[in-house]
């Protein structure tokens, strides 16, 4: 949602901060700030608009000092104008980056207004400032007027605090949203991820649900949610740096969909040997949990949800065994009823998306276990999952999420494996899968090989306002998310149906200005899905079609066909996905939007 950074050093900090937001300007981007300690005073710069706009303004007015904290916003409360830029100050005392939403602050803002406390912006940031100062101004020390002052708030934060009387101090806390502490030498960083200080550490702290921080240039002191002072274990970040760099590529989207065959096989990396599924990748005493498991019941949101549909067809095919899906801004808030040895699987590309997080939280008791399919080691759904599978795909940047749609795929796929050898899946069939999914890179890499001809396509759709989606099967899925990529970047209307629903109601829709795009791989399904395509062909609708086996489907007037490489069946709802993220890739380049940082949209929801 929001990103926050910050610095205790022996050197001027606003040149890490400042490259710190850039950084985590996936997590927001409508306005941005940064207050630093120049010796005598805390002095700030806010502006509207993305990082850029900050630096700016700093390369103006530039801000000296080596204590600091600075934020990238994505407005809950408020419009995205200067004075709800964060840093947020009480008077000139304190500054507090903010990344979360404070449910309770209306009450707590009357309270303070009734203290004489004067409010500059719209946010529910700002009450944690006043809180804070009123604790100071009646006299606790800046450590207990943090503490108290947090215990107060509902709802979801990660903040940093810094205060003109003790300018050798970064204090944080975090409750329900991400905050990592950089380890550095002689200096001390906080960030929202850890991507925003890899130019400056390698070597990293999570933070626990209700720790609380503090940090000087030598020292990280933490305390856990009951106060308790808490060592907390040093982790080593395992990417290379440059997996956060565009590199050659024009956007990081074109660069994460091209880096799909390396990560694929860094997901399968360690996880199979001799045809077989290792499935201690899983943790420890996972073998014992899939043993019981009698039904999946998978959450996620976005991107994460598709990958979710996709595996239902997997386990129910090849495993045997009920396997539900659902949104988790649904699931956490109904009652659901599930049987017994249902093993809740959760997955998430970042680990810290609220709804997923929530609803693990609130079956996490009524469960036989939870399993996580997630790519951020150290998140808190990994954190907090009994079992968790990573998916290695690096720091994804781009908002669209592309290399860990897939690589999410892998792991659901291998998450297969291990239920289905519990569930009379035969070692043959096993090794069958493994061998398939051990050619999957080199099918990406003949995937990727149709960028030219996507390219040229996209022009069909540049001028477009609504576009139709099909598929059937796993493949149905595949198309949904192919909708979602296009909506996302393009800002073309896109729906997806299962092709076979196509009469009951979307063909009313269809006419020479919607084109129809289609997956259509070489499988059981072809012939249903060419009844449905002649459906659409009647009403005079222009088809894409992504097809497995173009010798049966000819292009013609009005249809198009793209050949999809000869693929097992197993691995198509892999690799189908690949032309769908380059056509919306290219659309949006045409249109010129924001390819990496498409409007309204953030990385990392972690806020609800
Ligand atoms: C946001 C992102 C999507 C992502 C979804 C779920 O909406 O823009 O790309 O699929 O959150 O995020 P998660 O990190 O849980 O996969």
């Amino acid at each position: 949602m929001c990103g926050i950074v910050g610095a205790v050093a022996a050197r001027p900090v606003s040149e890490i901060l400042l490259e710190g937001l850039r950084r985590l300007e996936y997590r927001g981007y409508d306005s941005a700030g940064m207050a630093v300690w120049n010796g005598e005073a805390i002095d700030r710069r806010r502006a509207t608009g993305k990082v850029q706009s900050l630096a700016d303004a700093l390369a103006e007015q530039p801000l000296p000092g080596s204590l600091g904290i600075a934020h990238t916003r994505w407005a809950t409360h408020g419009k995205p104008e200067e004075r709800n830029a964060h840093p947020h100050m009480s008077g000139p005392r304190l500054a507090i980056v903010h990344n979360g939403i404070i449910e309770n602050f209306e009450v707590l803002k009357r309270e303070l207004i009734g203290k004489g406390f004067e409010f500059t912006s719209e946010t529910d940031t700002e009450v944690v400032a006043h809180l804070i100062c009123d604790q100071l101004n009646s006299g606790v020390e800046l450590l207990d007027a943090v503490r108290n002052s947090v215990t107060r708030l509902e709802g979801a934060f990660a903040l940093g605090v810094i205060e003109q009387d003790h300018p050798d101090r970064l204090i944080c806390a975090r409750q329900g949203s991400p905050l990592v502490v950089g380890v550095g030498i002689g200096e001390n960083f906080i960030a929202s991820d850890q991507l925003a200080l890899l130019q400056v550490t390698d070597r990293f702290i999570f933070l626990d649900e209700g720790d609380f921080a503090c940090l000087t240039t030598d020292k990280i002191q933490i305390w856990d949610k009951d106060a308790q002072p808490v060592e907390r274990e040093i982790h080593q970040y395992e990417h290379g740096v440059s997996a956060a760099d565009k590199g050659e590529f024009k956007h990081y989207m074109l660069k994460e969909i091209y880096e799909q065959p390396t990560v694929v096989k860094a997901t399968m990396e360690g996880r199979i040997a001799n045809g077989r599924l290792l499935e201690q990748a899983f943790g420890a005493g996972a073998g014992e949990i899939f043993d019981k498991v009698k039904q999946v019941q998978i959450v996620a949101c976005g991107t994460s949800y598709h990958a979710g549909l996709v595996a239902k067809y997997w386990i129910e095919d090849l495993v045997g065994i009920p396997c539900l899906v659902e949104v988790a801004s649904e699931f956490r808030y109904r009652k659901v009823v599930l049987s017994e040895g249902t093993l809740f699987l959760s997955v998430s590309q970042s680990g810290e998306t609220a709804d997923t997080l929530a609803a693990l939280r609130e079956i996490k008791d009524k469960v036989l276990a939870s399993l996580t399919v997630c790519n951020v080691p150290g998140s808190s759904l990994v954190r907090e999952s009994d079992l968790s599978l990573m998916t290695n795909a690096g720091p994804e940047i781009g908002v669209a999420s592309t290399k860990a749609f897939t690589t999410q795929l892998v792991g659901l796929l291998l998450t297969t494996l291990a239920l289905g050898r519990r569930h009379g899946m035969t070692e043959e069939k096993e090794a069958e899968i493994v061998a398939a999914l051990q050619t999957l890179p080199e099918k990406l890499e003949e995937a990727l090989a149709m960028d030219a001809d996507i390219e040229a396509m996209s022009a069909a759709f540049a001028e477009k306002h609504h576009s139709l989606f099909l598929g059937r099967g796993p493949l149905y899925p595949v198309a949904m998310e192919g909708a979602l990529k296009l909506k996302e970047i393009s800002y073309i209307h896109a729906e997806s149906y299962p092709a076979g629903e196509l009469k009951h109601g979307p063909l009313a829709l269809v006419d020479k200005d919607m084109p129809v795009v289609t997956v259509a791989p070489k499988n059981g399904m072809l012939d249903k899905l060419k009844a449905n395509l002649q459906e659409v062909q009647a009403r005079g609708g222009e088809l894409f079609v992504f097809a497995g086996d173009s010798d049966n489907l000819q292009p013609e007037e009005g249809v198009h066909v793209l050949q999809v490489p000869d693929v097992a069946p197993i691995l198509e709802a892999i690799v189908y996905t690949v032309p769908l993220q380059l056509l919306s890739y290219y659309v949006a380049v045409l249109k010129g939007t924001d390819v990496d940082q498409p409007r309204n949209l953030a990385k990392s929801v972690t806020v609800e």
